[in-house]
């Protein structure tokens, strides 16, 4: 059986490095796409020209019929292409085995094949090199150069540095503790591909994505996406994956008069790597409102509608998945659809809630856009120091009970409680987000809590500002926070808390009390009150949590020691320690998987409650060969990264079948 597999292959391989020996290959093989009308969609809303390069089934067959690489040319064949060989056919069979393919296996692409893809792609092909290399005088890279080090390590901390490159994710842990930045080289030991995906396809036009995925599929590659790599657990990277890379999915139009079945109004239509700034910009410059998160470079059309969003306008307008109206996107088949809530409306249904990289891969998104929005942004702070824990805690506990009216208010904030050492702990709100109120009305609100404060004696620092219009409110406020990006030494995790802990006495009590056992354990507690405004019909699979929500906490665990038993331990106190005796308290409550602990318990559950079975089936229909997996995403449980047991599930190994 094995050798009927591999004879075609090497025969094909041959022939080939002969064609290659003439050099007529460069020469023969050209950007396999066309140019398909922009109306040619379903959507409402017209294909981004980078969307009407498409591989279509014409396409196929000028490969299929190309003698220079016919016998490889079923490699970027849709599954259901009709003109497939016999060999291809066969192939198939290898998606039964156990691992994804890696160097060394059989089916692991030669040079050669590679050259081929790269120049069926028209060039975007790259090999990822890890981005730290360049501090490192002898790796496999070869690539010092103390300059460009001291440029990594300048700008380490700024998310850019990050985005702007194929490889890099911004929580770096789960690579492999392999090729950290740094200046001091003699600390320095190991620079290796780690978790790092092998290549990366630098996306331009749906053609690419087309063909990246009929490869993948094909050769049983392991397959990833990657936008921003914002993502907590590092699911936008993989060892040995093919990466596709969507930053440059940049489009932008506005639509005033948008009309589907379930939605009439102003739009935009974004681009799979448009950046919350960047919608942001534009809404300012339209006189419009739009969704995203509160940190300007997380991809609005990536991972965040993908898995639920929130965001500081939340409360006014739902969340960021709530906002999606059409989605175009390319299926594990090597398909190009619509998704919308008449069209393929499994698939929009599980895209918009289900997680990232898991259904497909989504192109461009069409979003919600709502009027304007004037804000009162408040910032204020205190400190046990003067006061004592006790006051200190009565104060928060006052401000714990205010939170269902803030909620009802329809306002949102950000803040962080700390024990900072000592005995002292300190309370920062950066900031309350008043939307919709002026300052007398803003004051009116909180004027309870002040008033307690002041009873209390204790002082507090505060400055509140009125902003017209949601963007000088937002560059005021979230936009100037520092996100940590690029730090090992935590781990983050969360639980979105219901309304019934506030409803009952009993129960609010033992939720307090969770939450200062947490913060005692914790490096850092970061919460949000926030409550998504109830939408009419809600169409996709935002985790149900979030619909009865009165605020998420996000808990940060201080991480020392790096050794797998110290990330154990460390990520043990921070599931357990810290987290579970608040999942105790909120039974009814879940968490939210765009910022997950990478060790959440019962994850299905937790990020998707009821709807988990539903997404299962939608799963299984439209990504039959599982050529999508993520960590901890629907239908993940058949598979594990092999990474040898580093304390915390990294993505340094061999995707296998469990
Ligand atoms: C500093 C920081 C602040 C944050 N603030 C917020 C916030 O305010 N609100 C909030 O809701 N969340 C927030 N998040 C979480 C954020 O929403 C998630 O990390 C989100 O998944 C990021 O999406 P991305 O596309 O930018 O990142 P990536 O890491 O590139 O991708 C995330 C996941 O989505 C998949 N994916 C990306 N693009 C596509 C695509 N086109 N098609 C299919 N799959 C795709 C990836 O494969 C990966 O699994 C924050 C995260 C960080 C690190
Ligand atoms: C593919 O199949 C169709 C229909 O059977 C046929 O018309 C076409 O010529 C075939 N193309 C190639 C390249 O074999
Ligand atoms: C560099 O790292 C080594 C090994 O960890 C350490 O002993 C040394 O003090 C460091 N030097 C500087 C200048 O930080
Ligand atoms: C508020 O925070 C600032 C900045 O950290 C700090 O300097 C100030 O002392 C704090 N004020 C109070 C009252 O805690
Ligand atoms: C606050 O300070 C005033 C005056 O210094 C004092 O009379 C009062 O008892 C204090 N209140 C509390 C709650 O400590």
């Amino acid at each position: 059986m094995l050798v009927t597999l591999v004879v075609p292959l090497f025969a094909a391989l041959a022939a080939l490095a002969r064609a290659q020996q003439a050099s007529s290959l460069t020469a023969s093989i050209a950007p396999a796409a066309t140019t398909v009308p922009v109306t040619d969609t379903d959507a409402g809303a017209e294909l981004f020209s980078e969307e009407s390069v498409q591989l279509t089934d014409e396409v196929v067959d000028e490969i299929l019929g190309n003698d220079d690489i016919a016998q490889y040319a079923d490699l970027f064949a849709f599954e259901n292409s009709a003109n497939v060989s016999e060999s291809a056919r066969r192939r198939r069979v290898r998606r039964s085995a156990k691992c994804k393919t890696s160097p060394g296996d059989l089916l692991w692409p030669s040079k050669l094949i590679w050259g081929i893809f790269d120049l069926l792609l028209g060039g975007a092909l790259e090999p990822i090199v890890p981005i730290a290399s360049p501090c490192y005088p002898k790796s496999e890279y070869n690539n010092y150069d103390a300059t460009k080090c001291a440029d990594i390590v300048t700008n380490w901390a700024d998310g850019a540095t990050h985005y702007e490159n194929d490889g890099s994710m911004m929580n770096p842990l789960y690579l492999g503790l392999t090729c950290i930045e740094g200046t001091n080289t003699s600390a320095l030991t190991t620079c290796t591909q780690g978790g790092f995906s092998s290549y990366s396809v630098h996306v331009k036009n749906v053609a690419q994505i087309q063909l990246a995925v009929n490869f993948a599929r094909s050769l049983n590659l392991r397959l990833v996406v990657k936008n921003t790599g914002h993502d907590y657990n590092a699911r936008s990277t993989g060892k040995h994956a093919l990466s596709i890379w969507t930053h440059n999915m940049k489009g932008i139009q506005y639509i005033k008069n948008y009309k589907s079945a379930t939605y009439s109004g102003p739009v935009f239509k974004l681009g799979a790597g448009v950046q919350g700034f960047e919608l942001y910009e534009a809404a300012d410059k339209y006189g419009v409102s739009a969704v995203a998160g509160i940190c300007p470079t997380v991809g609005v059309a990536g991972g965040y509608v993908a898995g639920g969003g929130h965001s500081p306008l939340m409360q006014l307008f739902g969340v960021g998945s709530d906002q999606v109206v059409a989605l175009e996107v390319v299926t594990a088949s090597g398909r190009f659809v619509t998704a919308t809530p008449e069209v393929n409306s499994d698939l929009y249904w599980a895209m918009l809630g289900g997680g990232g990289g898991t259904f497909g891969i989504l192109t461009s998104a069409v979003v919600k856009v709502h009027p304007k929005v004037p804000v009162t942004v408040s910032t204020f702070n205190f400190s046990s120091a003067a006061v004592g824990a006790d006051t200190f805690w009565t104060a928060i506990r006052f401000f714990w009970d205010e939170i269902p009216k803030y909620n009802d208010a329809k306002t949102y904030s950000y803040f962080s409680l700390m024990n900072v050492g000592g005995g002292v702990y300190t309370f920062d709100m950066f900031p309350f987000f008043a939307t919709r109120k002026t300052v007398v009305e803003y004051e009116a609100l909180t004027k309870p809590l002040f008033d307690k404060l002041k009873s209390l004696n204790i002082t507090y620092d505060i400055k509140t500002t009125h902003y017209d219009t949601f963007y000088p409110a937002y560059q005021a406020s979230f936009a100037t926070i520092d996100f940590h990006i690029g730090s090992i030494a935590s781990t983050p995790g969360n639980r979105i808390m219901p309304r019934e802990n506030w409803a009952d006495s009993a129960l609010s009590t033992q939720t307090f009390d969770a939450v200062r056992n947490a913060v005692d354990k914790a490096l850092l507690i970061q919460m949000y009150h926030q409550a998504p405004a109830p939408q009419a019909a809600v169409l996709n699979s935002v985790n149900p949590a979030f619909r009865n929500e009165a605020g998420m906490l996000v808990a940060i665990n201080l991480i020392l020691d790096t050794s797998p038993a110290g990330l154990k331990a460390g990520n043990e106190q921070l599931t357990n320690g810290i987290l579970g005796p608040i999942r105790e308290v909120t039974p009814k409550g879940g968490a939210y998987g765009n910022e997950g602990d990478i060790s959440e318990p019962g994850w299905q559950q937790a990020y998707w409650g009821a709807n988990y079975e539903r997404l299962l089936s939608v799963k299984r229909k439209w990504d039959p060969v599982e050529l999508f997996y993520v960590h901890h995403g629907v239908g993940s449980e058949g598979w594990v990264v092999e990474d040898g047991e580093r304390g915390v599930q990294t993505q340094d190994g061999r995707l296998c079948r469990v």
